[in-house]
């Protein structure tokens, strides 16, 4: 189980001299208020650009920024800071300090503690177009990779020099799900995880359309926390305003039929499926290629049904897939989540109340009630995402429970 995989992790930020270090100080930040213990070493041309007071304030500790300090506890810090880390991260790194490392130099701080740990190391290029697709620093990187260094791609976009292409610094929701990943205990490595999410849309007419309030908070929360977990995730949502978490598979889809030939698609290749989407029951029986005029629309719109996925997913379950549902409910929530186990051929619920505002749709937090056939558990109220890895322990407990 995982609360806060950064919480008390040590992370060495290593900052070399470019005009991306500013944006690293948003890295730190985010890092520090994730409760990890945060260390910041600076190269001297990094401290042009941010001052070591900036990265000092947002840490909470003191910033590295030259080999030779004067108090005692300084004479060795090349050593010290890199030993006991969990993670180094050397961001944003240039073409110099990339050079550098490649061939093993170590003439100032950074490259000496980077020589001299064993912990595993993030390097996130930032530089000009040209510089980055330059052969040389091609080879560096290739002889980085190939010594066990983790090189985060970079982004592609317009530079601080104006020009355009591949080099940009990597954006953070990515990367923080790189080193994430790194921390994470890897108990869902080889397990293919289908997860469904956010609302379907069932048009009317090119304007209009029925949905309801699912913003796939749930579903993406818990695709991102099975990567995390090591398992290959693909991710079939709805509409939603959400981006796809760094290294999960997604299929947008518009209406509950679009989803069900996706999921069905997916499903037979799954060892585990979750139907956190909230599926609209109904789509308007006659769809208008152009749009209706107030006055022509029936007062009374004739409906037809859509498939129910989930209860054709419990039809075609195999042996060992684990088949998870969602239900949102504002009343009877244990006779209902029971109901539809049944009814539906689960091995797991999760009932959410919706009827209050601090759980269910839109918000950030939930409280999951989970009824599988050996009984049913209350969940502590908390994040999407820690409500995720609670619901993805007791599927790994079904997982080895199965043949
Ligand atoms: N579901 C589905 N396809 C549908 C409707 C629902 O796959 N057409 C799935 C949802 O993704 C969810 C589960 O079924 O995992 C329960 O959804 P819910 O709307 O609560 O259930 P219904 O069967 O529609 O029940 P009711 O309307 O009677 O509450």
């Amino acid at each position: 189980m995982v609360q806060n995989v950064f919480a008390g992790k040590k992370i060495v930020i290593g900052v070399s001299g470019s005009i991306a270090a500013f944006k690293v100080a948003g890295w730190v930040s985010d890092l520090a208020k994730e409760e990890a213990i945060v260390s910041v070493v600076m190269t001297s041309s990094a401290t042009e650009f941010v001052t070591p007071l900036t990265f000092a304030a947002l840490s909470g500790n003191g910033v590295h920024t030259g080999m030779f300090g004067r108090g005692k506890e300084d004479a060795m810090a090349h050593i010290s800071i890199g030993r006991d880390a969990d993670l180094v991260v050397i961001a944003p790194a240039t073409a110099n300090i990339i050079a550098k490392l490649a061939g093993g130099i170590a003439d100032d701080l950074l490259t000496t503690m980077v020589l001299a740990t064993r912990s595993k190391v993030f390097v996130c290029p930032a530089m000009n177009v040209r510089m980055y697709s330059h052969p040389a620093t091609q080879k560096n990187l290739k002889i980085l990779k190939d010594l066990g260094y983790k090189v985060i791609d970079p982004a592609c976009g317009k530079m601080a020099c104006k020009e355009e292409g591949e080099g940009r610094l990597a954006e953070w929701d990515g990367v923080r799900e790189h080193l994430a990943q790194s921390l994470s205990f890897q108990d869902l490595q080889g397990f293919k995880i289908l997860v469904t999410a956010g609302p379907t849309r069932e048009p009317l007419d090119p304007a209009r359309f029925l949905s309801n309030r699912s913003s796939g908070k749930m579903g993406y929360a818990l695709a991102q926390a099975a990567c995390r977990r090591g398992a290959e995730v693909t991710l079939i949502s709805g509409p939603s305003a959400l981006t796809c978490p760094q290294g999960v598979t997604l299929f947008k889809v518009q209406t509950a039929q679009e989803m069900n030939d996706a999921v069905l698609a997916h499903a037979a290749n799954s060892s585990v499926i979750i139907k956190a989407a909230a599926v609209a029951d109904y789509r308007p029986e006659t769809v208008y290629v152009h749009k209706m005029k107030k006055e022509k629309i029936a007062r009374e719109l004739v409906l037809t049904r859509n498939p129910d996925i989930l209860l054709e997913l419990g039809k075609r379950k195999k042996a060992g897939q684990i088949l998870v549902g969602f239900a949102a409910e504002s009343t009877n929530l244990l006779e209902e989540g029971r109901r539809k186990l049944l009814a539906k051929n689960l091995d797991l619920i999760a009932v959410n109340d919706i009827s209050g505002d601090t759980t269910g749709f839109e918000v950030e937090f939930n409280q999951i009630l989970v009824i599988s056939a050996s009984g049913a558990e209350t969940l502590p109220h908390t994040t999407k995402l820690h409500s995720a890895d609670l619901l993805l322990d007791r599927v790994l407990q079904l997982l080895s429970k199965k043949p």
